[in-house]
């Protein structure tokens, strides 16, 4: 016998500890490591866009309500909300102490060989909240795999004959390659190869929707968000909800409604759907569900739809929850905050608060028409479209900003962006198709002060004019 077949006689080598990063030192990194590491270990092209921002050297410290507070103490109100994400804002005290209580008491988190208390709570929860019978739901922890969801319980219900989809323009889904198919961007979608079995169709256009499944017998459902956000916060309105809704009845084909960012109260309403008095057939939550401390996804399905596609023992396991379904901390975080948006009325305050802000960006429109061409949305999810002010700048200065990227040149979004964080320490988002809109998406937790501090900062912004705008934003590149 070999030697090295004997393995008592080979002697253990200590095997060796990679360095690691501990997490009291984590929370210490320099701002120039930080990028350093995400330039070697995430995604270096990204890193440009941050500096465009100047986002690249901000480490934040901690965050409470609708402020982040940066390293060194500077206090940074937002008005982006983590894209619809933080409806409770940062660290909501209840969502915290469920959270530690959860902890504390050593629940379990995976347990998956059992019923959990939580996953059905939450579920009950939902159906308690939502419309007509969207009844059963499906647990997942992002916004792309719920709707993935929603898209195959459909798909299912439906059977292969009835399968393909009809889609938005400028609709924003996810990017897992099923919900990408109906993503529509060039950009995302790249050379993958997709999903087949879907009709395009432009956004809030019933005639369209109806030639379409008129002219072609497979279609059997119908995937819309019902509020654009990544196209840049754009509606339809109450009477094409209304349309679709009759037409799928008429025709038997399913309503999907996409309210992983305009859902959970961001609209003044708990699903924006219910501003037309109507109910989907299955709908997807994310984002805010998770009350900005949990990854929680929501498929809601109509029990008879949920039924058809899964109700039996042969097809109860085809899409079951995946490893982090329905996770107890997750679910307890999502329980409370659903006790917190309607024991704190925050549905309500969206309305409210949203109405006042949109009330104020008007106003700050008419002093600057030629600045901004619309605002757009409704609550807290309000969209505000720039003018595209390529021509207005003088021709020294338009040569310099293209050099510094493309998306820059005629959109002012970038440049107000940067300067409102710079100069005034407020977050402002845009949106993926439509570059030149502002996207404003607060916490549902804030009140008019924090509307005032937003839109007197933009209104002296704005006084700056352009040509000064953007000449202060290339001083502070050249520093960068
Ligand atoms: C309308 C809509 N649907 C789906 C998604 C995908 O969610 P996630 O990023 O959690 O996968 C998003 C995310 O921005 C979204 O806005």
């Amino acid at each position: 016998m070999s030697v090295a077949h004997d393995i008592n006689a080979v002697a253990p080598v200590p095997l060796a500890r990679p360095r690691l990063i501990t997490v009291d030192e984590a929370k210490r990194l320099e701002p120039k490591t930080v990028a350093d590491l995400f330039v070697a270990h995430m995604n270096p092209g990204q890193l440009h866009f941050m500096k465009l921002l100047g986002f690249h050297k901000i480490i934040v410290e901690r965050a409470e309500g609708p402020y982040y507070f940066e390293r060194g103490g500077r206090k940074i109100l937002d008005f982006f909300g983590g894209f619809g994400s933080l409806a409770f804002g940062h660290n909501h005290p209840r969502i915290l102490e469920a959270r530690r209580k959860f902890a504390e008491e050593q629940r379990h988190d995976i347990g998956m060989a059992f019923l959990s208390q939580y996953a059905a709570a939450l579920s009950a929860n939902l159906a308690a909240i939502s419309p007509g019978d969207l009844d059963f739901v499906f647990l997942g922890s992002t916004g792309s795999e719920a709707m993935e969801a929603a898209v195959k319980v459909a798909e299912r219900a439906q059977g292969p004959r009835r399968s393909k989809i009809v889609y938005a323009e400028n609709a924003f889904h996810g990017k897992t390659k099923g919900v990408l198919s109906i993503t529509d961007s060039k950009l995302y979608q790249s050379e993958f190869r997709l999903v087949p079995g879907h009709v395009k169709v432009p956004f809030g256009d019933l005639q369209a929707i109806e030639r379409v499944i008129a002219a072609d017998p497979e279609i059997g459902i119908v995937v819309l968000e019902t509020v654009q956000g990544g196209a840049g916060i754009v509606e339809a309105d109450a009477a094409f909800w209304q349309g679709l809704r009759a037409l799928c009845d008429r025709t038997g084909v399913l309503w999907v409604a996409d309210e992983v960012q305009c859902g959970v109260g961001r609209t003044g309403r708990f699903y924006a759907f219910e501003h037309a008095g109507v109910v989907p057939d299955v709908t997807a939550l994310a984002k805010s569900l998770g009350g900005g401390k949990a990854a929680v996804g929501a498929m809601i399905a109509r029990g008879d739809i949920y039924k058809r596609a899964y109700g039996t023992s042969k097809t109860a396991m085809i899409h079951a929850a995946a490893t982090f379904g329905g996770m107890g901390e997750a679910c307890v975080t999502s329980i409370e905050a659903l006790n917190v948006l309607y024991d704190e009325d925050l549905i309500g305050n969206s309305e409210r608060v949203g109405a006042y802000l949109k009330a104020r960006l008007v106003e700050v429109q008419k002093k600057y028409p030629r600045l901004i061409k619309e605002v757009r949305g409704r609550g807290l999810m309000i969209g505000l479209e720039l003018q595209d002010f390529s021509t207005a700048l003088p021709f020294g200065i338009r040569q310099l900003v293209s050099t510094l990227d493309d998306k820059l040149k005629g959109s002012l979004a970038g440049f107000l962006g940067n300067l409102l964080m710079r100069d005034y320490g407020i977050l402002v988002a845009f949106t993926e198709y439509n570059r030149n809109v502002i996207r404003l998406e607060p916490p549902l937790v804030i009140g008019r002060e924090h509307v005032d501090t937003f839109v007197d900062a933009l209104d002296d912004l704005l006084s700056r004019g352009v040509v000064k705008i953007v000449t202060d934003f290339l001083r502070g590149q050249r520093a960068n």
